[in-house]
């Protein structure tokens, strides 16, 4: 069984960073290849001996006031329903969580938490249920749960339609993010080695164990009604809209890189369509009714070999720039690796290896890199539609996809961050102006609103002002006269989206993670979950938008909890090219007094947070994925009331770094509200349209948690979260709708 400590130790390394120009960032690259291949090398020396351990693989790492003014957009935010009579409650009024290192989880009293739809549960009956010793077959995850739950959306239905109020009944379609393989294939990580193969290939996985991996990853539309007695939910067996879309499903590519020469691959040499999504972390809604999930740590699926004298030298950086340098074997995972003699469908382990080794790109999988790293939309009431990746909204280690709220005839906006040590943020504004008439149209007026528009990224200034710098093919250099990536196209420009935003001079962020726009004020919030590189590498110095760097105790200087940062549109235009910030608040714990700027106490300290969520009343929800603090306390949710852009005050860091921090916390404005079971990560959040029931999600829970009867083997799950009393989440802060505390 791996222990916490370990699987805690390595998320803190396989952070993917390759920004920019730095060759502190390559280095740490090799230097980490280095690390496994010796680590799966162990002590033997042997040409070929197989290894059986218990090495944890990771997607994404944890390393490390009723008087604000109302957006009048508020009551026009499309697929997600209205408010209601419920307004924004005044103060949080349940009885904070405290502080836990336990196996199991807690949640504030008077509610209850259900652990539901585990991995490997099946979605559909003649398959037989999971078992502990994990015998089940690769092909049969098809049709059962995946691994790392991750974000989500509950689909209100009525009949066979989406209908953003109806909470009888919906469709839970939730995102499996990665695999922890050394707890899901019955003999664990296994690696036969070789040394002398090529260097990608000296750790070779079993075609089995690839299959099952690559099977538990992908989309899982899950089929939910209320159950009888009224309370919670419960799955419909055999539900024609129960599906698992997976990283072996085939993917439509549309946009502007769709049909270009830089996708095109042996698969489709039309480049027009791959095969899978991959690494889908954080989720949202579109506003006209469909999933958008997103693509983040696929660099880690794949390898690379020899092959640099095959590409021109802009390719070539451009494929450094997301971390695929030349011998790369991707991170534990080694797709590419099995023998080919094993493949059950074509080049079902080629495909994961992006070396150039044919005559040309329909030759090989070269491209099928360029592939990966977009946000994609999914229809979930149609079971037979294929996920559209959204090449318009740039490529890179997506986080999640929030809209601001639509109004008629304004354009549509989304806003990403992407999640790597010193990467941006970014925001994607329609060409098409929006029209309500389009609720429910499905991934046609995805067509419309995804697929022509402008991609901008952020440069937040030190005096607390910011500019969106957009990111269009001949405008702010992003031509051939730029020498290291030669811009010759839109194409080129969304693919290496993270090299033009380099060119516009984007601010490195400390790891965007989610991004949640407030129903009540319109501002805009984005996780930084933390960086160890901040003030520490030469290229990530202190700025006002991330101005913490320190040591604690013997662990390594930089920011290490993290903060949220939070802009309003200039004019609370949404599709404006410039706006005005502070960071609402600096995670910390409590007595790390120089640190807590935000004044943190027992009730609500935290620390890396990650998911992040308003609730349609305003409420702002704040999940944890930390490595920090977690001898205190293991990660969990926070329910928030943030204030405004610019309700607090001008402070200086203990690095020496001034900004502009919101109003302090308070039991009133922040209370911690669950916490995980040791080991894991809380992530994904959804709401249903009564707000009766929370769903949130327990990524790579530790100790046994989530095991079968009388098993060990821990699994990652859903946990239902209800009112005791059967009354909507929070109902002890709402004079009106209190029935019991
Ligand atoms: Fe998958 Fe950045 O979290
Ligand atoms: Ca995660
Ligand atoms: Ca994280
Ligand atoms: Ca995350």
């Amino acid at each position: 069984m791996t222990s916490l400590n370990n699987k805690q130790t390595l998320a803190h390394e396989v952070v993917e960073d390759s920004n920019p120009t730095d060759n502190i960032d390559f280095q740490t690259i090799i230097n980490r290849r280095m690390n496994r291949r010796s680590i799966l090398k162990g002590g033997t020396g042997l040409t070929a001996a197989a290894f059986f351990g218990a090495l944890p693989l990771v997607g994404c790492s944890d390393d490390d006031d009723s008087s604000l003014p109302v957006n009048p957009s508020n009551d026009n935010s499309a697929a997600i329903p209205a408010q209601g009579d419920l307004k924004r409650p005044e103060t949080l009024r349940f009885t904070a969580v405290p502080h836990s290192t336990a196996d199991t989880m807690s949640v504030a009293a008077g509610y209850k938490a259900e652990m539901i739809l585990p991995l490997g549960m099946p979605l559909i009956s003649g398959i037989e249920d999971w078992k502990d010793s994990r015998e089940q077959s690769a092909e049969s995850f098809e049709w059962r749960m995946g691994d790392n739950h991750d974000g989500m959306w509950f689909f209100g239905k009525k009949g066979n339609a989406y209908d953003a109020k109806a909470s009888e009944n919906g469709l839970l379609v939730m995102n499996h993010e990665y695999v922890n393989s050394s707890e899901l294939s019955p003999f664990g990580y296994h690696v036969i080695q070789d040394s002398n193969a090529a260097p990608i290939f000296q750790n070779r996985r079993l075609a089995s164990d690839v299959r099952r991996e690559v099977n538990c990853h992908g989309v899982a539309v899950v089929e939910m009604r209320r159950r009888s007695d009224g309370m919670g939910y419960e799955m419909v067996p055999n539900s024609k809209y129960n599906r698992r879309i997976t990283s072996s499903t085939t993917a439509q590519l549309t946009g502007p890189v769709a049909g270009s020469d830089l996708v095109k691959t042996k698969f489709d040499p039309t480049g027009f369509q791959t095969r899978g999504i991959n690494n889908n972390c954080g989720a949202g809604l579109s506003p006209w009714g469909t999933y958008l999930t997103t693509e983040e740590n696929f660099l880690g699926v794949f390898g690379r070999g020899r092959d640099a004298d095959q590409l021109n030298a802009g390719h070539n950086y451009g494929r450094e720039r997301y971390g695929a340098i030349e011998d790369f074997p991707g991170w534990e995972y080694l797709w590419h690796t099995p023998d080919a003699k094993d493949a059950a469908i074509p080049d079902e382990f080629s495909r994961w290896d992006m070396t150039a080794v044919g005559a040309g790109a329909a030759d090989d999988y070269r491209h099928a890199f360029n592939t990966f790293g977009y946000i994609t939309e999914i229809d979930p009431f149609d079971q037979h539609s294929i996920p559209q990746k959204r090449t318009a909204l740039g490529r890179f280690a997506h986080e999640n996809c929030a809209y601001a709220p639509v109004e008629q005839g304004k354009p549509v906006v989304f806003y990403m961050g992407d999640d790597a040590r010193g990467e941006y943020i970014y925001k994607f504004v329609s060409k098409a102006t929006w029209s309500n008439a389009d609720i429910g149209g499905g991934l046609k007026v995805g067509n419309k609103y995804l697929d022509d528009g402008t991609l901008y990224v952020a440069i937040f200034n030190e005096d607390g002002s910011g500019v969106w710098k957009a990111l269009v093919h001949g405008q702010n250099g992003l031509d051939t006269s730029n020498n290291v990536l030669p811009f010759h196209g839109q194409d080129e420009v969304l693919v290496f989206a993270r090299a033009a935003a380099d060119v516009v001079g984007a601010t490195k962020m400390d790891r965007p993670e989610w991004v949640s726009v407030s129903p009540i004020t319109g501002e805009v919030y984005v996780t930084l979950t933390n960086n160890k590189y901040r003030g520490v590498s030469d290229d990530q110095p202190l700025s006002a938008s991330n101005p913490r760097s320190y040591q604690v105790g013997d662990k390594a200087r930089g920011n290490d909890n993290g903060h949220i940062i939070r802009w309003a549109e200039a004019g609370g235009d949404h599709a404006a090219t410039s706006f005005e910030w502070d960071i609402y608040l600096f995670a910390s714990p409590s007595d790390l007094s120089a640190e807590n700027l935000s004044q943190l106490n027992d009730s609500n300290d935290l620390s890396s947070p990650d998911g992040l969520y308003f609730d349609p009343r305003g409420v702002l929800w704040i999940q944890t994925d930390d490595g920090a603090y977690t001898d205190t306390s293991s990660c969990m949710l926070l329910a928030a009331l943030p204030g405004k852009v610019s309700d607090g005050s001008l402070m200086t860091t203990s690095a020496g770094q001034q900004t502009r921090v919101g109003m302090p916390a308070s039991n009133d404005n922040i209370k911690r509200f669950f916490v995980g079971p040791e080991g894991c990560e809380v992530t994904g959040i959804t709401m249903t349209p009564d707000f009766k029931t929370l769903f949130i999600n327990i990524q790579h829970p530790g100790n046994s948690w989530g095991a079968v009867a009388g098993g060990s083997t821990p699994r990652s799950a859903t946990v239902m979260i209800t009112r005791e009393d059967g009354d909507v989440i929070l109902a002890e802060s709402f004079d009106t709708v209190t029935t019991s505390t």
